[in-house]
């Protein structure tokens, strides 16, 4: 059975000086959720949205934000960004020695939990924690920026995880970001990946947000059922 599609923006190309209108129009444009690329600097060499900002948006729009943490210290920081209004938190997996821990502490604060995989990092880092997840992450660029080239070789590694959650009968989305545009999301989405992060490409549409959003869901939705 296949996971509904959904199409989700990173908001890295946004205009920074009006995000809460960026968030009103996102939503508009019909994406099924907003995800903020939480960057300290440390983990990855870019520094982007602290909590403060994402709560600022929060009451201008109803769409579920999730919060990818491309921090060193998720454990201190996720609580601040649940707080902030952030309805799912994804960790890196190579960012905390106790990740059954820190999933069960999302759980405990009403978010949702998931994981993300960076392009070199194993499943074997989730297999035995895919009963705590609701989503696992694959990136498809090394994390850091925006506009960077998809990575192919990931499709496997998509394809290697819808496997192990079909067979263990998990409840558990397959999430892909980074170089994901109307030419590389039919690979991803037929391998099984079901929520599909864009954000240089979706942006980039000439005929506006909700034609992108549109385009992607339809290829995605094609492929899925290839
Ligand atoms: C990398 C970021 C990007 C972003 C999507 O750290 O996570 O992948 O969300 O950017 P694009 O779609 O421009 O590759």
């Amino acid at each position: 059975m296949n996971r509904p599609i959904e199409i989700v923006p990173s908001v890295l190309p946004a205009d920074f000086s009006r995000l809460g209108e960026e968030c009103v129009a996102l939503e508009a444009a019909g994406v099924d959720r907003i995800q903020w690329d939480v960057m300290d600097g440390n983990f990855v060499p870019n520094l982007t949205f602290g909590p403060d900002v994402i709560a600022a948006c929060r009451e201008h729009v109803d769409v579920m934000f999730e919060a990818h943490l491309m921090v060193a210290n998720p454990d201190e920081l996720l609580p601040n960004y649940i707080e902030a209004g952030c309805q799912m938190a994804i960790v890196h997996v190579e960012t905390t020695a106790h990740l059954h821990r820190t999933l069960g502490n999302i759980r405990e604060l009403g978010c949702r939990p998931a994981a993300a995989l960076n392009p070199s990092t194993s499943l074997d880092s989730v297999s035995s924690v895919l009963d705590m997840l609701d989503m696992v992450l694959i990136m498809t660029v090394n994390p850091g920026f925006g506009g960077q080239a998809y990575i192919p070789t990931m499709e496997s590694k998509v394809t290697d995880l819808a496997r192990l959650i079909d067979e263990g009968g998990f409840d558990v989305d397959i999430e892909v970001d980074g170089g994901i545009s109307a030419s590389t999301i039919a690979g991803p989405a037929s391998a099984g990946a079901n929520v599909l992060v864009s954000g240089s490409a979706l942006y980039n549409y000439q005929e506006g947000l909700g034609f992108g959003v549109q385009e992607l869901r339809k290829l995605a939705t094609d492929a899925q059922s290839e």
